[in-house]
């Protein structure tokens, strides 16, 4: 269904971001016949350059970024593209961006630019006329580097504007299988009656990457592996596995609910994290080349041992980890069940615990494992097989238009759709819950422990769970 005419405003239009995804993900939705041929997207940025010059500029992003999805007419998409040479600080091209904008549609205006730039640019929407009740901003990620600078960020938009109006995006909420959870969760008559610590020993959410820091050596040295993906993405996935049933999809209702798991998190211990540097391997540069700094402390793994202290999860822990250059790119969540209460079969038929994967990705999808009888006629020993399902098999053909987050996202920015995106408070509690885990290991000056590239990380993060008798699953 095409949304009604919109104006959406690229502020850093000529960014990386901009190229590597805003533009693909609204092309991608352009060319599913969501956007109409008299939207207006508008990208500004610094560079001095015309309409025809940004055209130039996206069919390039394109090229590079869009994959193979597309549609023939590439040229309407372009059309409907244009350009304002704008100076975020300065006054430069603020007049012109009014002018360029038609009165009475959704107005956004992605800040698609570091959080130094979000107040300047709030101001001068707002003394250009342009910060009105049906506005909407959208700000990425990183939402501050701590509580306090959060608080600042967040008190200075709400000068100019309303909640209701501010889109802070976590990329993971508008993954497919991000929102599945939900659908798993709360679709179901299966899992809930089981979700709680009477029944599951312990969740394990994992999202290991291949890639090392690369080209963002500057940015990653300042946030490490906390800041940059358990302050965000984890603790949203968290949220998700563990909060109470919200009344209905709705945004607020949904907020709440999350909000309310932040606020149950125990404050964390120096003994329950582990932190990790990557070590070159071969020619690949190990971290500490990557953000120049021979002596750096910043973490790229992270393992802790999590405590919600609510009535649903008090005495299951939930162990997070995620790190660069490990085994393999893979992002699931393990529910692992406690054992049955007593064994009929005795102690030969071993111990088998019932575990329900959800893989995130890639090869999205669940797992089931379901403990049967070993064929055959030694009597009655069990082993544990996999129900196993991925979304792509299951959906068919329906599978393949699956919108990726961006697209998701943006496209519930012009709804006006703020469920998949982080309310102010939310953000705030989980930096009051992340501030002072960081402060714990500073203070006890435990630096990080070196890692091999293709591992699972430092082994200390494997003891994290031996010493209360658990494992890790593979990273596969
Ligand atoms: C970003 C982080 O938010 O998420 C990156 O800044 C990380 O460091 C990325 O690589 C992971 O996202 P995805 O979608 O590839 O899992």
């Amino acid at each position: 269904i095409p949304v009604d005419p919109f104006d959406l405003v690229v502020i850093g239009g000529t960014g990386d971001l901009a190229r590597r995804k805003i533009l693909p993900a609204l092309y991608r939705r352009f060319c599913a016949g969501q956007i109409p041929d008299d939207a207006q997207i508008i990208g500004a940025a610094r560079s001095e350059m015309d309409d025809a010059g940004y055209r130039d500029f996206v069919g390039a992003a394109l090229d590079e970024f869009a994959g193979a999805a597309g549609c023939d007419d590439r040229a309407r998409f372009l059309s409907i593209i244009g350009y304002v040479t704008l100076d975020a600080r300065g006054d430069g091209g603020w007049a012109a961006l009014a002018g360029r904008l038609e009165p009475g549609r959704v107005q956004a205006f992605y800040f698609s630019v570091g959080p130094s730039l979000f107040m300047t640019i709030a101001e001068r929407l707002q003394a250009h006329g342009m910060a009105g009740p049906d506005t909407r901003i959208v700000v990425e990620k990183p939402f501050g580097r701590d509580l306090a600078s959060a608080r600042a960020l967040n008190a200075d938009l709400a000068k100019y504007f309303d909640e209701g109006q501010i889109y802070r995006i976590d990329h993971y909420l508008g993954k497919e299988t991000v929102q599945n959870l939900m659908a798993i969760r709360f679709g179901n008559m299966l899992f809930e009656p089981l979700w709680n610590s009477q029944y599951v020993d312990h969740i394990q959410i994992t999202v290991a990457e291949t890639v090392g820091v690369e080209g963002r050596g500057e940015y990653y040295e300042r946030a490490g592996a906390m800041r940059d993906m358990v302050q965000n993405h984890l603790m949203q996935l968290l949220c998700l596995i563990a909060m109470e049933p919200p009344s209905k999809f709705d945004p607020d209702a949904v907020r709440d609910e999350k909000l309310k798991v932040i606020r149950a998190l125990d404050p964390v211990t120096p003994d329950d994290v582990v932190r990790g540097q990557y070590l070159a391997d071969g020619d690949r540069p190990g971290f500490r080349e990557h953000v120049g700094n021979a002596e750096s402390t910043t973490e790229s793994f992270i393992a802790l041992k999590v405590r919600i202290s609510n009535w649903r999860w008090a005495g299951t822990p939930i162990y997070l980890r995620t790190g660069k250059r490990l085994r393999a790119r893979t992002s699931e969540i393990d529910v692992v069940f406690k054992d049955t209460p007593h064994s009929i079969f005795g102690p030969e038929a071993g111990r088998h615990r019932n575990i329900l994967t959800i893989r995130l990705q890639p090869n999205e999808g669940i797992d089931l494992g379901v403990t049967i009888k070993e064929p055959g006629p030694g009597g009655m020993r069990l082993v544990d097989v996999p129900l196993d399902m991925t979304f792509a098999q299951a959906l068919g053909p329906d599978a393949k238009d699956v919108p990726d987050a961006y697209e998701r996202l943006i496209m519930d920015v012009i709804r006006g759709n703020q469920t998949l995106f982080m309310r102010g408070d939310e953000v705030e509690a989980a930096w009051a819950w992340t501030d002072p885990i960081i402060a714990g290991w500073e203070e006890a000056g435990k630096d990080p422990i070196p890692y091999d590239t293709g591992s699972a990380g430092p082994e200390e993060a494997l003891a994290l769970m031996h010493r209360d008798g658990r494992r890790w699953r593979e990273i596969r």
